[in-house]
């Protein structure tokens, strides 16, 4: 009789399970200020509130395919119906099924790093060759290198992923580098999970009605701050919508989140409000560290800033374990570019910014 070791298929075989040990942490310690996960730091709104005790009552029932937040979610973005929205359980659950519908093991899906780990992930459990394009640094900067992403193209490329605005480095690519990406016809998800930040000014869903290879992930764990009822969607031609809903978990979205997330949609003053504060916390932490000698801060169009501490002599896991120590949890970050000084920092109320900033200040020029 053979184990059941070896029935595994190999993709799959050792991979272990994916603990974000940072949340477990924040959840274990809650008295640690989590600055670390690119959470909202606002409660959910009145609004919000009412409909997850509303439909909370009714949680005996099955959800539906979620027509009335599609709806919702195509008129916001000015598209035609329900047809060219596909709902996920968090965007996460969104990029596994666009990965699953075109990736077959051994095949390649390329990113652009450093950025969300979610892609490599995925792209794992599926047997992919992840094949990661860095971001250029140069002139204390984080740059897009669209030609780099155009060179690793190869007959094995099924899929380019790209956040826009990027986690971590917090900036936009051009349109024009979406289109030459586009034009390749390859599967081509923008991840737009922190573009309300910024506006849908900002967003490439233009691009979804010219090109039917592009597809625009959303979430509302971020500008909407519902990252526990995990809500995401992907917006796209209706026919490449329709193909790859094919590959949905019935009922993958629960009813609770699902009407949670239309009044979070409605609730457009609830927005607004998250997003000047969070812009303005932005443009706090940011002036208030531009004078540290040699700390490197990405200027972000989202709810994190990014650092590299590096030409201050101190190293960013160290910065990171000294604001645990005064009880703010930051991220660190891998080394790269020949530097060990890179570490983010999570947007958070008033208060934990301002304990932010003087615990920055005070490990890096002390
Ligand atoms: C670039 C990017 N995309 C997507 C997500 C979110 O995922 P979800 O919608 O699964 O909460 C994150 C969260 O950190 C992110 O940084």
């Amino acid at each position: 009789m053979k184990k059941i070791e070896e029935y595994y298929v190999p993709w799959v075989k050792g991979i272990p399970m994916y603990v974000s040990g940072h949340i477990e942490l924040a959840w274990r310690q809650p008295e640690l200020h989590r600055m670390m996960s690119n959470e909202n730091p606002n409660p959910p709104s009145e609004k919000v509130l009412e409909a997850i005790l509303k439909y909370g009552k009714v949680a005996n029932r099955y959800p539906d395919q979620g027509l009335v937040v599609r709806s919702k979610i195509a008129e916001i973005n000015g598209l035609d119906g329900p047809e060219n929205v596909m709902i996920g359980n968090g965007s996460s659950e969104v990029f596994d099924n666009v990965f699953r519908c075109f990736v077959q093991p051994g095949e390649e899906v390329i990113q652009h790093t450093p950025c969300f780990a979610i892609y490599q992930l995925r792209g794992n459990i599926l047997g992919a060759k992840m094949v990661s394009v860095p971001m250029a640094y140069k002139n204390k900067y984080l740059h897009f290198d669209p030609d780099s992403i155009l060179k690793a193209i190869t007959d094995k490329t099924k899929i380019i992923a790209i956040a826009n605005p990027n986690n971590p480095s917090g900036n936009f690519m051009d349109t024009k580098d979406f289109v030459r990406i586009a034009e390749t016809g390859l599967p081509f998800i923008v991840d737009e999970a922190y573009v309300e930040y910024a506006g849908l000014g900002m967003s490439q869903i233009g691009l979804t009605k010219k090109y039917k290879n592009v597809l625009i992930t959303r979430t509302l764990s971020k500008a909407y701050g519902l990252a526990g009822l995990r809500f995401g969607y992907a917006l796209g031609d209706k026919d490449v919508i329709g193909q790859i809903s094919a590959a949905l978990f019935p009922w993958n979205v629960g009813t609770i989140p699902m009407w949670a997330a239309l009044a979070a949609l409605e609730d457009t003053e609830a927005l607004a409000y998250r997003v000047k504060f969070n812009n303005s916390e932005v443009d706090f932490i940011q002036e208030s560290l531009a004078d540290v000698p040699g700390l490197v801060i990405f200027p972000s169009k989202a709810n994190y800033i990014l650092f590299d501490c590096g030409a201050t002599g101190k190293k960013g896991k160290d910065m990171v374990a000294y604001a645990e120590q005064k009880g703010l949890l930051f991220r660190p970050e891998t080394e790269k570019y020949g530097s060990d000084g890179w570490f983010r920092i999570t947007i958070g109320t008033k208060e934990e910014n301002r304990m932010a900033v003087a615990v920055v200040r005070e490990f890096l020029t002390k």
